[in-house]
């Protein structure tokens, strides 16, 4: 598969078959993740593949946060959804960055490298994903994991900010593409012979 056929193939799974998932395949997705492009190449990511009971515990963080957070009254978005697409996907790869936290900047100079670093993460995510659905595998990108982050933070106790989780797996459904805008309603071409 081409990457045009990958970018255009690609859609978010949320359910997925009990096959698991064989390891060279995860292997080759965490590769392709750091074949991406980052902010002077400091390559801000760490990975944390989970499965089986492992995977699982993390789930159940996920779960009990959304519930006291429902408890006290507070939104949870789509969380329980996603905690549910977690749970059935045999594989959960957590995306983290070691070099800064969010909650901790030191100035201006600061925060804009941590966009520097979120935009590398982003790359490196979706080179993994679409890997992934040239493996013939299906993924979610999930930040909804935010709903749990600082419980997350201690469990895994890297010191690491989270960015996301992405859940893999054997897909069972093959969604339709979903409705995007196209490129000339969202770009602003200037100076060009056409314009
Ligand atoms: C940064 C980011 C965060 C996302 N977080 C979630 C999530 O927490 N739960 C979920 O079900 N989908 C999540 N998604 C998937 C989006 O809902 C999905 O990409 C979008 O609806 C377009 O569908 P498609 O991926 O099939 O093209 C996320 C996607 C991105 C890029």
């Amino acid at each position: 598969m081409d990457v045009s056929e990958a970018i255009s193939q690609r859609r978010s799974i949320r359910k997925f078959d009990d096959r698991p998932v064989p390891r060279e395949m995860i292997e080759k997705m965490l590769h392709a993740a750091t074949l991406a492009p980052s902010g002077k190449n400091a390559q801000p990511w760490r990975f944390i593949v989970l499965e089986g009971e492992k995977k699982d515990e993390v789930v159940d963080i996920l779960e009990r946060s959304v519930t006291s957070l429902k408890e006290a009254g507070l939104p949870t978005g789509s969380a329980e959804y996603s905690a549910r697409t977690m749970r059935r996907a045999p594989v959960a790869i957590f995306v983290l960055n070691p070099r800064r936290t969010a909650q901790e900047f030191k100035d201006r100079w600061d925060q804009l490298g941590c966009l520097v670093d979120t935009q590398s993460v982003g790359a490196a995510i979706q080179n993994m994903l679409l890997q992934a659905t040239a493996l013939g595998l299906g993924t979610l990108w999930i930040c909804d994991v935010f709903f749990a982050d600082s419980e997350i933070g201690r469990h895994f106790d890297t010191g690491h900010e989270l960015i996301a989780a992405v859940s893999v797996g054997y897909p069972a459904e093959t969604p339709p593409p979903r409705p995007r805008k196209s490129w000339q309603e969202v770009t602003t071409w200037l100076g060009g012979p056409a314009d």
